[in-house]
């Protein structure tokens, strides 16, 4: 009854500085919230929502990664509390010339809600096309890659190689958000190279063009993979009190602390987690753990690592069939138990073997040794 009434008169507080006291909807200069201002922490933690779709307090997100986050490893990061995800990047040219592999990529599965399939390419006419034919497999929504700096595709105008003509990322932006019907967010990073981080001014045409969030990497296209991740930036656009879409900060987010950092220092709405879940899907519960107790969580036991990698192995073959599903889970397998003593032998055959039956006697084999 207590809490009741305290909540109540906590939101009553909030209504009455939004609307009268704070009627410019001043935001915190620190995260970028409504609320901030009125110093009660809860109120910080709003609710972070994509158009309609709603994630919750301090969302995670597993990054789309290209030949990792397949229907099989997005099942595992479901499990372990992903607030949402995305496909692999799906070529909008792939889709315009009916790639088999293009349509494949898109496959989604309703327990995976909610989930945007992400394209890209440099065609405005494709991009739109693309995501006419995405809309048709029911995703959450449309998620534009305008981050990828593979040179075969950034070296062709796509991904990152579009921070380069910022007039045409917002122009193709702008088609895809009128000719669909879902809530379009763009993949980005802070610009092309050291001297042209454009992503302050960006972020805001890119809202003007009507997307429902902003995904912002931490680094350059010309950077690659290489430094560190650069997160004052992404602070620096989150402040931005012309900024109004929710803005997903992603780079180099590994551990609890991190991630706490990226919330409360950069005020970011949510964080993205790519590379630190492969091989460590669990990374969501301990973070969420982290979050909500400011505990950290034990590690998973190797017998728990071993129950958790056949799940995947089960998934990734009901997925893609026997062949398929044990090629793709090898890049997966080895992870798990990286660490683990005098593990060459038994490491050699989770990446060689064929036959189903054998690899989960051998994963049952590692639980009993190790
Ligand atoms: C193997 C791999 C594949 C990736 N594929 C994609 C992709 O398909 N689409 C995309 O937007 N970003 C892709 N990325 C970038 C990640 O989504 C993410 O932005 C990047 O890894 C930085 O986040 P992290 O430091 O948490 O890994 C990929 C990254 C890696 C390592």
């Amino acid at each position: 009854m207590c809490f009741l009434v305290i909540f109540g008169v906590q939101r009553y507080v909030f209504f009455v500085y939004q609307q009268i006291i704070n009627p410019l909807n001043l935001r915190c200069p620190y995260c970028g919230s409504l609320s901030h201002l009125t110093n009660i922490k809860y109120f910080c933690r709003l609710k972070m929502k994509i158009g309609n779709i709603n994630l919750g307090e301090r969302p995670l997100l597993l990054a789309p990664m290209d030949d990792v986050t397949d229907p099989s490893f997005r099942y595992v990061c479901k499990a372990f509390g992903a607030d949402m995800m995305y496909t692999e990047f799906v070529s909008s040219d792939g889709l315009v010339h009916n790639s088999k592999k293009s349509f494949e990529k898109m496959r989604i599965y309703d327990s995976e809600r909610p989930i945007g399939i992400q394209i890209y390419g440099n065609i405005p006419e494709a991009m739109l096309r693309a995501a006419q034919l995405a809309e048709q497999y029911h995703p959450d929504l449309i998620d534009i890659n305008f981050g990828c700096p593979m040179k075969k595709i950034a070296n062709r105008g796509a991904g990152s190689g579009m921070m380069r003509d910022p007039d045409k990322m917002v122009e193709i932006t702008k088609m895809v958000v009128e000719g669909v019907k879902l809530p379009v967010t763009v993949k980005t990073r802070l610009g092309w190279d050291e001297d042209h981080k454009i992503i302050v001014e960006l972020a805001e045409r890119l809202q003007d063009a009507g997307i429902s969030a902003l995904t912002i990497h931490g680094r350059t296209g010309t950077q690659m993979y290489k430094g560190e991740a650069d997160w004052t930036l992404i602070g620096e656009v989150k402040k931005n009190p012309r900024m109004k879409i929710p803005i997903i900060g992603n780079g180099d987010i590994a551990t609890d602390e991190q991630a706490l950092s990226a919330f409360e220092e950069y005020g970011v709405d949510g964080v993205m987690i790519g590379r630190a879940s492969f091989g460590h899907p669990w990374i969501f519960r301990e973070i969420k753990h982290y979050l909500e107790t400011g505990e950290h969580m034990p590690q998973p036991t190797v017998a728990e690592k071993v129950e958790l990698s056949k799940m995947h192995l089960a998934k990734s073959i009901e997925v893609k069939g026997e062949k398929v599903g044990i090629l793709e889970m090898r890049r997966h397998l080895a992870t798990y138990f990286k660490g683990l003593d005098n593990f060459k032998e038994t490491r050699l055959k989770l990446v060689t073997l064929t036959d189903p039956n054998e690899l989960y006697r051998t994963l049952d084999h590692i639980k009993e040794v190790w």
